[in-house]
């Protein structure tokens, strides 16, 4: 499975993202999942050439370089080593980033090389099922706006809000995560024609932890997880990987 570690802001110093990193390169070697670690921008020097390990931003800048203080373009991030990146974090759509910058930042990751892992979910549930009309427009807005060829550059992370940030009693149950996927795969069927939409790599994310996360990937149609607060403490980070293999 891809696992891909979202440190958030959640680690600030060098020490422990070091240490972390190490963790992530002694689980790497037995080659049972592919890890990714997206880390706050300034650690990616430090951390680049960590064996068996790809590194990844959280965010990249809607901006494409030049006179912008402070923004992190998708140029930077690839230069230090980072093949991957997260756009569209429910944290930073909350920030008030909206889907036509979503499509800038994709574009951006994209021309530098880097696979944009696009994430989507909703605020919540409703009995009307008007929440998969709210996974439906984030992907549209993204895939419509994309050739076939860079569609299937795309990783995408479903995020249900609710689950995000909680215990794993209070994450999605196996079924719901299920029909989830079902869904978004034709969702994204109807831009990629054909079985090549299959190839697209869909996570979950939202208090994946090593209790839930095996019954979350069984038979679910996951392609791996997207892991905020248990990828940052390598004791529950260790337990979540072992968990999978
Ligand atoms: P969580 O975060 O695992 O802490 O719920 C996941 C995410 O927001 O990416």
């Amino acid at each position: 499975m891809l696992i891909v570690s979202n440190w958030k802001a959640y680690v600030e110093s060098k020490e422990k993202a070091k240490m972390l990193a190490i963790t992530a390169a002694k689980l790497a070697k037995n080659k049972a999942h592919e890890l990714v670690l997206c880390v706050p921008a300034p650690y990616l020097g430090l951390l680049s050439g960590t064996a068996g390990v790809a590194l990844g931003a959280q965010d990249v800048s809607v901006s494409l370089g030049g006179a912008a203080t402070g923004e992190v373009t998708a140029g930077a991030v690839a230069s230090l080593g980072a093949t991957y990146t997260i756009v569209g974090h429910s944290e930073r759509r909350s920030m008030g980033e909206t889907n036509e910058v979503i499509v800038e930042k994709v574009r951006h990751a994209l021309a530098h090389g880097l696979t944009p892992i696009l994430c989507v979910g909703e605020r919540e549930r409703d009995e009307d099922a008007q929440y998969l009309k709210v996974i439906r427009s984030e992907l549209s807005a993204v895939f419509d706006a994309l050739t076939q060829k860079e569609r299937m550059e795309l990783v995408v992370a479903y995020e249900p809000l609710w689950a995000i940030g909680k215990t794993a009693d209070e994450a999605i149950t196996t079924d719901d995560l299920r029909e989830m996927v079902s869904y978004i795969r034709k969702v994204l069927g109807d831009f990629v024609p054909g079985k090549a939409s299959a190839k697209i790599r869909v996570l979950y994310g939202g208090s994946a932890e090593a209790v839930n996360a095996p019954l979350l990937a069984n038979d679910t149609g996951i392609d791996g997880f997207l892991v905020g607060h248990a990828s940052v403490d390598p004791v529950s980070y260790s337990a979540l990987l072992k968990a999978l293999s």
